[in-house]
């Protein structure tokens, strides 16, 4: 009796651990702080291993040798098309780099994310699960030394070379994630244009959106409105449907509207027109598309399948559930007649021939050429068997969008060109999400710079010494610019980084160049001053040494905010040392793309209480201001420290005192979190909107202090009260002090790959 009540047997208080309903279920729109902890070291097998020296010590031209043997070897338990696993092996490639979205520079290939939900379930990387299995020997040989994430990009390459194809090059570097992301969110699923939980197996979550998981679903666009505005994808209309659907929006077999969502789809993903008919048209060089079988005959993703499954999902009952019984996609055949080579056969059929629609066996719809006489391509499977070409309706897409057509009439009188187009978007496909060029590892990294790789010339000086340092604090303090302001210009050059694709951050000083130098949020007028001051002391400095040794106005930014929060901690009366490492460089306006740079301009920041009225958010300002504090890599002790210090240094944009809880300000102390824990006060509404609140005096009703929500909320949810209580505590400014100074560090330091490991 007493052990049927066990909760272990799910009598009792119902299930075992993970099952709901948890805190999520309860309180679903509570701050997900616990956001800021994923991927922690413990989480990691390998934490303890040094990646780099591991992988440097591959003999790199026999694993290639050894992936290309693996390509040519077909197993039984999945034949190769045409005896070649390459096409599949493209695809799986390209279909982990194509996550990537420019915007917050979430998704790519760089952790190997595709081994884990919701990715490795969705439709469109269907049997993607069979090609990663097929390649495990070479995991397995190499262990630790490769990372999937390496390893899926590096067979790409391989599967391309096998086929006649020159890559232009592969960088390895990429540190395997552990664990599903939890934060990103990828944009509703739709099932036959209908939402999730309207799809015929359900919702099976709570029927948000963000909560979905594509379990078996064959997922086919949203309905149309839903691809736009992407300046502000935090606000208004906001979706991150990641790749297209074949058949057109909607399944409406319409190129033209397909081509439109195209453009935006890879504009997404940070491709031009050029460079979007260069990756479709190079990829669908290669390969066949699978529908043998109807979708509803396949079985559940493999996120959901049956534990004797193994990982793999999308059971196909029919025939042998491979070879030419394949259902992958739903539409069948190839696009070429030779689909492991590379030629120029799929543009110039696309053109030469009028197409017309048709249903593949699986009943999606698809076209094939009309005249009779167009060209046949072998069965990947029975001998002697010919099939007909085949086109989706994104691929008529290229032909029939204006703009697209002439890439292509370029491409067709140009194959080397094509080829060089395509071998040069397909490295900026899939090394696009790895940062700074000091990441890259492995002897064919390419020499040239790119511009997407937000070039910085290498360091070509003698650094600065400690006594330098020390001559140029103060020179720095005797300058008339402020505490504030000298903060201000350091924070704003440093805090843009983003460790989703690693790019920004204060290596290069673009914080001097456009459009950095012109964002409102950071305050541009009075940056200019301070960078015009630093220069001057730049220049005294560089031109007084008689050896090459030289001060960057990255590294003199810097330094600026450190000697700013030295003093401030000073003034009260707090000593500490910020730590400084010399050793950045300044990079041009012409290594500089503005736009792309653009995208890196948050469309809120908390930590400086830069809310544009204008956007007209969707989401609070607090989930974007957490947002952000991921995208630094903070944890929430980290982000709750600098949000208290950047406070009282006076940081809020427009030097708008919300949250500015000190009568001392300048000066590093506490004071943010003692008046925010304080029953003195309480908070009041200044509108029914609930943006700006003013803080009360309980005694006399004195309105003393203002607020912004990205104030309050380190009150307000519980695990940051928590923290904001250890810095109130009377024991808490010395511990305060010394927290921000370490976690400021670690933001000024966050783009230095060229010093530190991951
Ligand atoms: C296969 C769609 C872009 C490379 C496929 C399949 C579909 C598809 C539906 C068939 C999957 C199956 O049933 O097996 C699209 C769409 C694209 C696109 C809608 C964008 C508009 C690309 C790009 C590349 C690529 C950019 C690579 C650079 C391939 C390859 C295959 C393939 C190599 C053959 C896979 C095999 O033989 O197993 N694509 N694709 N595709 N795609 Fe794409």
């Amino acid at each position: 009796e007493g052990l049927e009540k066990c909760p272990f047997r799910g009598t009792r208080i119902g299930g075992a651990i993970g099952t709901a309903p948890r805190t999520d279920d309860w309180w679903p729109n509570r701050l997900q702080v616990e956001l800021l902890h994923q991927e922690q070291p413990v989480s990691n097998p390998l934490s303890d291993e040094d990646y780099k020296t591991a992988f440097n010590n591959i003999d790199f031209k026999q694993l290639k040798q050894d992936i290309k043997e693996v390509l040519i070897d077909s197993k039984d338990w999945w034949p190769a098309d045409y005896k070649n696993y390459g096409p599949q092996m493209i695809r799986m490639a390209w279909h982990s780099a194509g996550t990537y979205r420019i915007a917050d520079g979430r998704g790519g290939a760089a952790q190997g994310m595709q081994r884990f939900a919701p990715i490795n379930s969705w439709w469109d990387n269907g049997n993607i699960d069979k090609s990663r299995r097929l390649i495990w020997p070479i995991k397995k040989k190499y262990g630790a030394a490769l990372s999937w994430a390496d390893l899926i990009v590096l067979t790409g390459n391989c599967s391309l070379e096998i086929m006649n194809f020159p890559t232009f090059g592969f960088a390895g570097g990429r540190r395997d994630a552990w664990e599903p992301d939890r934060s990103t969110y990828w944009g509703p699923e739709f099932w036959n244009g209908k939402p999730y939980d309207e799809s015929p197996t359900g919702g099976n979550h709570l029927g948000h959106p963000e909560e979905m998981v594509n379990e078996n679903l064959r997922w086919v666009g949203g309905p149309k409105e839903d691809y736009h505005d992407l300046e502000n994808p935090l606000a208004a209309t906001h979706s991150n449907l990641i790749y297209v659907n074949p058949e057109g929006p909607g399944g409406n077999m319409d190129p033209v509207d397909s081509a439109r969502n195209i453009r935006e789809s890879f504009k997404r993903m940070a491709m031009d027109d050029e460079e979007t008919v260069a990756l479709i048209a190079g990829g669908h060089a290669f390969g066949k598309s699978h529908g043998a079988v109807p979708a509803d005959k396949i079985g559940a993703a493999p996120e959901a399948a049956s534990i004797e499954a193994q990982g793999f999902g999308w059971h196909n009952p029919v025939g042998t559930g491979n070879a030419e019984y394949t259902s992958t996609n739903g539409i069948e055949g190839s696009w070429t007649p030779n689909p492991t080579n590379w030629d120029n056969d799929y543009l110039i059929n696309l053109f030469k021939f009028d197409w017309e629609q048709k249903k593949s066996p699986a009943g999606a719809g698809q076209w094939t050429p009309i005249n009779p006489d167009a060209p046949k391509t072998p069965d990947a499977h029975i001998d002697g068997k010919m099939d007909d070409l085949m086109m989706m309706t994104s691929d008529i897409a290229l032909k029939v969008d204006p703009a697209y057509r002439k890439v292509c009439e370029k491409f067709m009188s140009d194959f080397d060109y094509f080829t060089n187009a395509f071998a040069k978007a397909w490295f900026k496909l899939t090394h696009r999400d790895m940062g700074p060029k000091d990441r890259y590892l492995g002897p064919e990294v390419p020499q040239e710079d790119l511009l997407w790789q937000d070039p910085v010339p290498a360091c070509n000086h003698e650094l600065v010494t400690d006594l330098d340092i020390a001559d140029l604090k103060n020179q720095i303090l005797a300058s008339d610019l402020s505490v504030s302001a000298l903060v201000s210009a350091a924070w704003s050059s440093a805090a843009v980084y983003r460790h989703s694709d690693k790019r920004g951050g204060a290596n290069g000083a673009r914080i001097a160049l456009e459009p950095q130098n012109n964002w409102e949020m950071n305050r541009p007028t009075e940056l200019n001053q301070v960078l015009d001051t630093l220069k001057e002391i730049q220049s005294k400095f560089n031109s007084n040494q008689s050896g090459d040794k030289q001060i960057s106005l990255a590294d003199l930014i810097v330094l600026g905010g450190c000697t700013a929060i030295e003093k401030a901690a000073n003034d009260a009366g707090t000593h500490v040392q910020v730590p400084f490492t010399p050793g950045r460089m300044d990079t041009t306006q012409e290594l500089t793309d503005v736009e792309s740079f653009d995208w890196l301009k948050p469309v809120s920041d908390g930590f400086r209480n830069y809310h544009n009225d204008k956007v007209g958010y969707r989401v609070s300002t607090e989930r974007i201001f957490l947002d952000k504090a991921q995208l630094l890599n903070l944890s929430a002790p980290e982000w709750t420290v600098l949000t208290g210090g950047l406070r009282v240094l006076d940081q809020n944009f427009d030097h708008s005192k919300h949250g500015v809880f000190t009568e001392r300000p300048g000066q590093l102390t506490n004071d943010f979190f003692q008046v925010l824990t304080s029953m003195d006060y309480e908070w009041v509404p200044k509108s029914s909107s609930k943006l700006l609140f003013d803080i009360k005096n309980r005694e006399n009703g004195e309105a003393k202090y203002t607020a912004t929500r990205c104030d309050l909320i380190f009150g307000s949810n519980s695990q940051l009260r928590n923290i904001a209580e250890v810095y109130a505590a009377d024991d808490g400014q010395e511990r305060f002090v010394h927290d921000f100074v370490k976690a400021w560090d670690k933001v000024m330091m966050a783009d230095r790959y060229d010093v530190k490991d991951d």
